[in-house]
C-alpha cells in the first residue's frame, strides 16, 4: 500500500490496522530519533487521548522525547489520532513514545507489532509505539525497557471488541525470555510486589480487581533489575524507594496547569527544562502562553489579547472569552481554570492542525 499524506494515513488506520507499518514507511520524512538525540526525556502518565493537554505540556517543557506510560489513547477507529490532532510544532520538536495501557485499541497495536516483536514501531510520524518487551536507549546510555498492559477495572461498563479487549492483560509469554537487563522500566500498572492498592472497589464496583499483569511485572522486576521504575494507570502520583530502586507512579496529564517545578504527571528521566519558564500556566502553539494569575482568592487562566498576534490563537481566545464568565485580572481577560479544559480542546479542534 502506498500512502501519500496524513489524511490517507488516517483513513488507512481507520480502515485496517494492518496498514500501520506502511504508514510509517511512506508518510514520514524523518526517522526515529537516535539515542544521542534523546537528552531531555520527559515521562508522563495517562493521556487518555487528551491531546490538547499533552500538547500544552510539551510546548511548555520542550523535551526531545516524551515517554507515555500507557493509556495513551490510541483509538484509531473513533478518536482523533495524535499524529493528526497534535500541532506540527509539537511533533517536530518532540518524539512521543508510548507503551500500551489497558485503554487502547489493542488489535491495531498488535497489527503494527505482533507478539514477539520487541522493536519500536513508528506508527505515525513522530509517534512511536514501544511494544511489550521492547527497549530504547537514551543519550546517557541508559536502556529503557517497556512493559505495557493492564486489566481494566471498569471493563463491565465497556463493550468487548469496541473499547475493551482481553489482549489488554500483560502475560509472561508476551515478554522476551529471559527478560533483558534494563536501567529503567516503563510499565502501565505496577508489579504485585510493589504492594500498591490505591483503587477502591467502591469506586469501581467491577468485582475482582486482581490483575494478572502485575504478576507478569514481577517477572520483569526480577529479570530487568532496574534502578528506576515508572508507571501510570493509578491516576495518582506516588514516589518512593523500594530498596535501591526509585519508583514513580504518575498522575493523568489533564486537569491541571504547567508548572516550572514539574507536576504530578511529569518526571524527567534525563535533562530538564533548559530555558526559563514564565511561570505556571498553559502553553499554546506559536509561543502564546496563558499564565495562571490570582485575583482575590481565585485563580484565572489569563489571555493578554493586546499582546497576542492576530491569528487563530487570538480568535480562539476571543471565542472562549465570549462563551465564559470572563473577568479582568491585572488588566487582562481571565477565565476560571475549569474553562481552560474547554479552551484547550477548542484550540486543538479548530486551530492546531497542520
Ligand atoms: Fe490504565
Amino acid at each position: 500500500m502506498k500512502i501519500k499524506n496524513k489524511a490517507e494515513a488516517l483513513a488507512a488506520v481507520r480502515e485496517c490496522g494492518l496498514a500501520l507499518e506502511d504508514i510509517s514507511k511512506d508518510t514520514k520524512g524523518t526517522v526515529m530519533k537516535k539515542p544521542s538525540e534523546m537528552r531531555n526525556v520527559l515521562c508522563v502518565g495517562d493521556v487518555h487521548a487528551r491531546w490538547a493537554w499533552l500538547a500544552s505540556l510539551l510546548l511548555y517543557f520542550k523535551p526531545d522525547v516524551c515517554i507515555c506510560a500507557g493509556d495513551f489513547g490510541w483509538w484509531p477507529k473513533f478518536i482523533d489520532l495524535p499524529g493528526i490532532a497534535l500541532p506540527s510544532e509539537v511533533l517536530e520538536q518532540t518524539e512521543i513514545r508510548f507503551c500500551d495501557g489497558n485503554h487502547e485499541d489493542h488489535p491495531s497495536l498488535l497489527a503494527a507489532a505482533p507478539r514477539g516483536r520487541f522493536e519500536p514501531v513508528e506508527i505515525m510520524p513522530g509517534i512511536v509505539y514501544q511494544p511489550r518487551g521492547s527497549v530504547m536507549e537514551i543519550a546517557d546510555g541508559r536502556r529503557v525497557l517497556f512493559a505495557g498492559g493492564a486489566m481494566s477495572v471498569d471493563r463491565k461498563f465497556r463493550t468487548e471488541g469496541r473499547d475493551w479487549f482481553p489482549e489488554e492483560v500483560l502475560r509472561p509469554e508476551h515478554l522476551p525470555s529471559p527478560v533483558p537487563d534494563a536501567d529503567v522500566v516503563v510499565s502501565h500498572t505496577v508489579p504485585l510486589r510493589f504492594g500498591l492498592n490505591l483503587l477502591s472497589s467502591s469506586v469501581y464496583p467491577a468485582g475482582n480487581l486482581f490483575d494478572p499483569s502485575r504478576e507478569a511485572l514481577d517477572i520483569v522486576l526480577e529479570g530487568a533489575k532496574p534502578d528506576i521504575w515508572i508507571a501510570g494507570h493509578w491516576h495518582e502520583r506516588k514516589d518512593w524507594m523500594l530498596g535501591r530502586m526509585e519508583c514513580h507512579v504518575l498522575d493523568m496529564v489533564y486537569g491541571g496547569v504547567c508548572r516550572p517545578e514539574g507536576t504530578p504527571w511529569t518526571f524527567w528521566l534525563s535533562g530538564g527544562p533548559g530555558i526559563e519558564r514564565t511561570g505556571p500556566g498553559w502553553a499554546l502553539p506559536g509561543g502564546a502562553f496563558l499564565p495562571l494569575r490570582e485575583s482575590g482568592s481565585k485563580f484565572y487562566a489569563c489571555a493578554d489579547l493586546e499582546a497576542m498576534d492576530d491569528g487563530p490563537m487570538k480568535k480562539a481566545a476571543l471565542r472562549l472569552l465570549a462563551g465564559c464568565t470572563a473577568h479582568q485580572v491585572d488588566g487582562v481577560w481571565g477565565v476560571k481554570p475549569g474553562d481552560a479544559d474547554r479552551m484547550l480542546e477548542n484550540l486543538c479542534r479548530n486551530c492546531w492542525r497542520a
